[in-house]
C-alpha cells in the first residue's frame, strides 16, 4: 500500500456530485472539512433531495441521472443501490467524472472486468469507499503494525455482524419503502456474503497482501422476518476462510443474527491485537501467554478533522485519499484493483457456499489474460422481484400500502418487548437487575403501539395468507407472542410483573 506523503491541495476545490442521497449524505461533513464543493445530487426519493438541498441550497438536485451526469463536476460519489455500483460507476467514468464508489465495487465477475477496463480506458480516478480500515482503531493498529510491533501477520478474524432487519423494509433513514407493498431494493434479498468488505478491508491493509483463495460452507438457519426462505437474504450467517498471497489466513464473518459485532482480531509472529466492544487490547512479548493490556487508540495525523467529520473518521480518510489522488496523482489504498481484490472474495464465498464448500481462486484483475476468463462470468444470486411486491397483483393497495411501515414497526416493537421477556428469565443472574426493570418500563411504554401494529399486521396477513408479505408478518407476530400480548389484561399483568421485580430487585 502506498505511503502517505502529500497533503490534500485545498487550493483547487473539487466539484463533487452525490448520486444516492441516503448514505451518500454521510460524506457531507467530510466534504466540508476537505473543502470539496458539493454541486449536485441525484436521488429518486423526494425526502432525500429535500434534505440534500437544505444542506446545499445552491446545488442542483434531480431524480434524473442523465441530467445529473451532465452537470459541471469533477467527480461523483456513487452511493446508489449496492448491486448497481459497477454499472453506475461506469456511466460516471464514461461521462468524464472521477468516481468514489460505495462498497461493494461490483456484483458479478463480468461486471468487475467491465469496471476495471472502464477505469483503464478513461484514465480517470476510481476509488472504493471502503472505510473500516481508516476509522481510528484500525488506523492506529495499522500504523503500529507497520512499525513492526507485531511481526508478520499470521491470522485474522474480522466480523461485520449486523442485524439490520428493519432496513429490508425502510430506506437508510428509517422512512418506510414506497410503495409500501414492497421491500428494499437489495437489503431485502442480498446474501450477506456480498457485503464482505468492511471485515476484509482492515486485513488487506494490515496484512498488505491480496487474497488468493476463498472457501465457505452454507449456514441454513435464518432469522425470522426476512423474505426468501431458500436464499435467506441478509438473514443468517455468512462465514468464509480467505488465504492471502503471503500465507496469511483470515476468517471473514458477515451476517445477521442475535449479536451485532464488529470484532477484529489479529495474530502476528511477535504479538497480537484485538478490538472488541470498543476497546483495543494488545498482547506483546512474542508468546501466547505474554502480557495483555488495553491501549488508547490515537489518530496518526489530522485526527481532529477526521473526528469532526463524524462516522468514526473513516469516511474522512476515504475522501481525503480520493481527493489527493485526483489532485496529486498519489494512489489511494483502494484503487480499482484493490477494490476488485476486496469485492471478489464475497462473490466467490457466496458461490462456494452454494457449491457446498468448493474452494475458489481469487483472480487478479490487474492481468488482462486473467480477466479474459471472467469476462462472461455472470453468476449471481437469484434476486427478489421487488417491483412485483410482496402481495398478489389484484390486492387492495389501501391495505398492502401499509406493509413496509407495519414491518418496520413490528420488528422494532416486538424486539423491544422480547428484550424484557428474555431478560426476565435470568434476572436472578444479572449483575445489574435494575437494567431488566428498565426493560420492563420500555415494554410497558410500547405496548399500545405494539398492539396496534399487531392488529394491522394480522389484518394484512389474513387478507393474503399465501403471500410473501404474510410469511414475514406472521413470523414477526409470532415473535411478538401475539396471543399472549393481545390478551385482555396483559398490560395490567405486565405492570404487576414489573412491580414485583422492582420489590425483589430494588427499584
Ligand atoms: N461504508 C459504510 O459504512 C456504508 C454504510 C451504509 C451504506 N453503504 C453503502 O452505500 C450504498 C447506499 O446505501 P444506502 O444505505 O443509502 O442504501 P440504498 O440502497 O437504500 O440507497 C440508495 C439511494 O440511491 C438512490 N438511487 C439508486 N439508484 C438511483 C438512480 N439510478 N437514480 C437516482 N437515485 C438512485 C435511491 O433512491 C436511494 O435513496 C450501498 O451500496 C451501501 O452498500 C456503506
Amino acid at each position: 500500500m502506498p505511503a502517505r506523503k502529500k497533503r490534500c491541495d485545498k487550493s483547487k476545490p473539487i466539484r463533487l456530485g452525490i448520486w444516492g442521497l441516503g448514505r451518500g449524505m454521510s460524506f457531507f461533513r467530510s466534504c466540508q472539512a476537505l473543502n470539496i464543493q458539493v454541486v449536485a445530487g441525484c436521488d429518486y426519493n423526494e425526502h432525500m433531495r429535500k434534505r440534500f438541498l437544505e444542506h446545499c441550497p445552491n446545488a442542483y438536485a434531480t431524480t434524473d441521472s442523465e441530467q445529473f451526469l451532465k452537470q459541471d463536476m469533477d467527480a461523483v460519489l456513487v452511493a446508489t443501490f449496492c448491486p448497481a455500483h459497477a454499472g453506475d460507476s461506469i456511466r460516471c467514468l464514461d461521462a468524464g467524472k472521477h468516481v468514489l464508489s460505495e462498497v461493494t465495487a461490483f456484483h458479478t465477475m463480468a461486471e468487475g472486468v467491465e469496471l476495471v477496463e472502464a477505469v483503464e480506458r478513461t484514465g480517470l480516478v476510481y476509488n472504493l469507499a471502503e472505510n473500516y480500515p481508516f476509522g481510528k482503531p484500525m488506523m492506529y493498529l495499522s500504523s503500529r503494525w507497520k512499525e513492526g510491533l507485531f511481526g508478520d501477520l499470521m491470522y485474522a478474524e474480522c466480523e461485520y455482524v449486523h442485524e439490520c432487519r428493519t432496513l429490508a423494509y425502510t430506506y437508510i433513514d428509517g422512512v418506510p419503502i414506497v410503495p409500501g407493498n414492497t421491500v428494499h431494493n437489495w437489503r431485502s434479498w442480498i446474501h450477506f456474503h456480498y457485503y464482505n468488505t468492511h471485515s476484509m478491508g482492515p486485513v488487506m491493509i494490515i496484512g498488505n497482501a491480496r487474497p488468493t483463495k476463498v472457501v465457505s460452507l452454507p449456514g441454513r438457519v435464518r432469522l425470522p422476518g426476512y423474505l426468501m426462505k431458500s436464499e435467506r437474504g441478509m438473514s443468517g450467517i455468512a462465514p468464509s476462510l480467505i488465504s492471502f498471497e503471503n500465507g496469511v489466513v483470515m476468517r471473514n464473518l458477515m451476517g445477521a443474527t442475535t449479536n451485532d459485532t464488529h470484532i477484529q482480531r489479529f495474530w502476528g509472529t511477535l504479538g497480537s491485537a484485538e478490538f472488541v466492544d470498543g476497546e483495543m487490547r494488545f498482547r506483546l512479548g512474542a508468546s501466547g501467554h505474554s502480557p495483555k493490556l488495553p491501549v488508547e487508540v490515537k489518530w496518526p495525523e489530522q485526527g481532529e478533522l477526521a473526528d469532526l467529520a463524524g462516522h468514526g473518521g473513516g469516511d474522512f480518510w476515504v475522501l481525503y485519499y480520493f481527493a489527493r489522488q485526483i489532485q496529486t496523482g498519489e494512489p489511494a489504498p483502494f484503487d480499482v484493483y484493490a477494490a476488485a481484490d476486496c469485492t471478489i472474495p464475497g462473490i466467490l464465498a457466496y458461490r462456494s457456499s452454494v457449491e457446498e464448500g468448493r474452494a475458489f481462486d481469487v483472480p487478479d484483475f490487474r492481468k488482462k489474460s486473467v480477466r479474459n476468463e471472467y469476462r462472461n462470468d455472470n453468476f449471481a444470486q437469484q434476486r427478489y422481484n421487488v417491483a412485483k411486491g410482496c402481495f398478489p397483483k389484484n390486492a387492495d393497495p389501501s391495505l398492502t400500502g401499509q406493509f413496509s411501515t407495519i414491518m418496520r414497526d413490528l420488528i422494532n416493537l416486538a424486539t423491544e418487548y422480547r428484550a424484557f421477556v428474555e431478560w426476565e428469565k435470568v434476572i436472578g443472574d444479572v449483575k445489574e437487575p435494575v437494567k431488566v426493570i428498565e426493560l420492563a418500563d420500555k415494554a410497558i411504554a410500547v405496548h399500545p403501539q405494539l398492539v396496534s401494529a399487531m392488529k394491522a399486521a394480522r389484518q394484512l396477513a389474513d387478507a393474503y395468507p399465501r403471500s410473501d408479505g404474510a410469511q414475514v408478518l406472521n413470523e414477526m407476530l409470532e415473535l411478538a407472542e401475539e396471543p399472549v400480548t393481545t390478551a385482555p389484561g396483559f398490560l395490567r399483568a405486565l405492570k404487576r410483573r414489573r412491580e414485583s421485580l422492582a420489590k425483589r430487585f430494588g427499584k
